[in-house]
Parts: C-alpha cells; sequence; structure tokens
C-alpha cells in the first residue's frame, strides 16, 4: 500500500511500548505503578453524571448542531468571561470531541504545506504530528531547564521566518508544568502581533495551577485577541477524559473553518457528553478540590525527588514532573528498564522531543506515589 507522504512522517506513540508492558505485567497479577498516566485518578464527579443520565432519560441522543450545543456555547462565553475576562459570542465557540479535535481542526484549516509552525521542546506529544498530519513543517524551539523550560526570547526570532503562520503555546504546560507570566506572555504576544502570527493557546490545563494566577494570551488586547485561537475542554479539570469534550475559541472566520473539518469528520459532539459538560462549566468548585488535593500530591512528590537524589522542575501547573535523568541508558531505555525491574510506569522524555528527561505522572494516590518513589530511589542507587 502506497501511504500519503503527511501520514508517513508521523511518529507512533514513543509511549506506546510502555503502556502495553505495564498492562502485560499488571495482569500477571503484579503491583504496577502508574506514573504515566495523562488523566485524573479521579472518577467524574456524581452531579455530571446525573446530568448525562437526565440527557439521556429526555433523549437528547439526536446529532447535535456541528459546533455544539446553543446552552453549551453560551455556558462557554460564560466561562471566558468570568475566568478569562475575554469577550467571545457563541458563533465564535467550536465545541469538538476533546481539545485535541479543536486543535486538529485548526491546523486543517489554517495550516497546509510551506506553512511553519512554532513548537516549544518539550512539548505535548501530539502538536507536531498534527502539525505533521496537515502537511505544515513543525519547528522545534528547543527550551532550557534554566529558563523553566519556557521559551528564550533573546534567541526566539532566529527561528521565526515569512512561512511562520502559527505559534503554540501551552500554558500550565504538559509535560513541564511550566507557566507563563503576564510579562512572558505580553513578550511573545508582541511578537506574534508584529509579525502577524497566529497564537494557539491550549489552557487545558488552566484550573491546576498551584499559586500564579492563569493568563490567557488572548486577553492581553485587542490585537491579541483577534489572533489567537484559545483551546480547553473539560478533560482534565473534571475527570472527564473519556466523555471527550473539548471547544475552541477565537475569530469567527477561522471558527468557522474548524466547523466545516469537524462537519466532514465526526460531525458534531457526543450529544449526552455535552450535556454533561455544561453541568461541569457550571461548577466552579469542583476544580477546587481537585486541586487541593493534586497539590497536596506535587508537593510531596518533589519532596520524595528530591530525597532520593532526582533533580526536577517543580511543576507549577498541570499534574507532571520533569525529570532529569543522570543516567547512561536514553530515557525510553531508561523507561522500560524501570518498568522491568520496579513495576514502575513512567513517560519518556523522548515523546516530548527531550531526551535524557522523564515525565512522572503525579494522578496517582498518595500511597502509590509512596510506593513507586521508593521504587524509583531503589532503582537509581
Ligand atoms: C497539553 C494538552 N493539550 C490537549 C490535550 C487533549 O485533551 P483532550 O482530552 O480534551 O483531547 C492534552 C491531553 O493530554 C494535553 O496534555
Amino acid at each position: 500500500m502506497n501511504f500519503t507522504d503527511r501520514v508517513k512522517r508521523v511518529e507512533p506513540s514513543a509511549t506506546f511500548a510502555i503502556v502495553a508492558r505495564a498492562k502485560e505485567i499488571k495482569e500477571k497479577g503484579e503491583r504496577v505503578i502508574n506514573f504515566a498516566a495523562g488523566e485524573p485518578d479521579f472518577d467524574t464527579p456524581d452531579f455530571i453524571k446525573k446530568k448525562a443520565i437526565t440527557a439521556i432519560k429526555e433523549n437528547r441522543t439526536k446529532y447535535t448542531p456541528v459546533s455544539g450545543i446553543k446552552e453549551l456555547k453560551e455556558g462557554i462565553v460564560h466561562k471566558f468571561k468570568s475566568d478569562n475576562n475575554l469577550n467571545y459570542n457563541p458563533s465564535q465557540i467550536l465545541v469538538s470531541t476533546g481539545a485535541k479535535q479543536c486543535l486538529y481542526n485548526f491546523f486543517q484549516a489554517v495550516c497546509q504545506k510551506g506553512d511553519e509552525v512554532i513548537i516549544p521542546s518539550p512539548y505535548w506529544v501530539s502538536y507536531p504530528e498534527i502539525v505533521k498530519l496537515c502537511s505544515a513543517t513543525p519547528v522545534i524551539v528547543p527550551t532550557q531547564k534554566d529558563n523553566n523550560f519556557k521559551i528564550d526570547l533573546s534567541s526566539f526570532d532566529s527561528y521565526l521566518s515569512a512561512k511562520t503562520k502559527v505559534i503554540i503555546l501551552n500554558s500550565p504546560a504538559n509535560p513541564s508544568g511550566a507557566v507563563y507570566s503576564f510579562s512572558e506572555l505580553n513578550k511573545i504576544a508582541d511578537i506574534a502581533v508584529k509579525r502577524h502570527i497566529n497564537i494557539i493557546s491550549d489552557e487545558i490545563y488552566e484550573k491546576l495551577i498551584y499559586g500564579k494566577p492563569h493568563i490567557s494570551v488572548a486577553s492581553l488586547s485587542a490585537d491579541a485577541y483577534k489572533l489567537t485561537v484559545v483551546i480547553n475542554g473539560v478533560s482534565k479539570a473534571y475527570a472527564m477524559t473519556g466523555w471527550r469534550i473539548g471547544y475552541a475559541a477565537g475569530n469567527k472566520e477561522i471558527i468557522a473553518k474548524m466547523s466545516v473539518v469537524q462537519s466532514h469528520s465526526t460531525s458534531c459532539p457526543n450529544s449526552i457528553a455535552q450535556y454533561a459538560a455544561l453541568a461541569a462549566l457550571n461548577n466552579n468548585d469542583y476544580p477546587q478540590e481537585i486541586l487541593s488535593e493534586f497539590k497536596k500530591r506535587r508537593d510531596y512528590a518533589v519532596d520524595r525527588l528530591r530525597e532520593i537524589g532526582i533533580s526536577y522542575i517543580k511543576p507549577e501547573g498541570a499534574f507532571y514532573v520533569f525529570c532529569e535523568l543522570n543516567s547512561k541508558l536514553d530515557s525510553k531505555a531508561f523507561a522500560l528498564r524501570l518498568l522491568e525491574k520496579e513495576a514502575v510506569a513512567v513517560v519518556p522524555g523522548v515523546a516530548f522531543g527531550k531526551e535524557n528527561w522523564i515525565r512522572i505522572s503525579f494522578a496517582a494516590s498518595l500511597e502509590d506515589i509512596e510506593e513507586g518513589m521508593k521504587r524509583l530511589g531503589r532503582f537509581i542507587s
């Protein structure tokens, strides 16, 4: 079979081997400590599930408008106003099958062969592959641990060209947990405005932030607002990864074209899940409860890492600690060996474009974090 050039350029997931092997070990009855999870370990709260059950009973089971039900889009408009001081109207909102589909729709609508997309590294695994799938070119901008893996503005210009069409920002970030400040975002927005570059601002971890305020780059100026498409969703803040609801907000014309892409792929997001997402967005207290639990875990995890002598970037948001390896093994070999020897699953840094680092997820119980750190300490010593 002659596959397309664009699909041939896409890398298979570097985490697949780890996850598959972890499953095998678990099936043999061994206690696997899962530090590889990209989702909260909590159950979706009952108040959300109840709304979904009601939606089923009320037969909300048909296709919905492509871009989402009116009530949910209005709820999202309200969320942006109250959380981010951003004014949108419902025609500027698209609800999709997860934040990931929002990103996919955006790149299919906006980028093509010859366009360049700026991706700071370490990055979330899907960014470069989504860019390759629209035949555009990912331009990877390395960042340094001394700068908490945030863009170094002194050299940033050298990665930009006349072909640069989009900059991807992700704050709070996966995998580093970095959170951009007001002044850092302002400087990036200035560059984007001056050069007329679009910004994708992936704010999916907005609610999981430990102390700093979350700032949406779109809120910084009228020009930044025009150039930015904000991506968010309910997956992480409300423990709803499987419901698959994400949303995008931005320029009306871009949103309309993203909806066209969606209309010919998934038609609309799941009807029941949209009602569930509406219940979630109407409750701002729940993410606060999750947040305090995650903060406890983060503090515990970094204390233990310090004790066992692993250096890390203290995460300011999300639920991952990015850790530096002091090992002869590359990150994938390290992760596989750790899994075989100690039954601890982590994600190798190479998946995020950063060799010699691993990502530890603290979306696990305190008991599991304690046990996992004990095993990790034994493994490295
Ligand atoms: C940075 C980032 N963006 C987007 C997503 C996708 O979220 P969703 O489940 O809404 O598709 C993830 C999920 O891991 C993520 O880490």
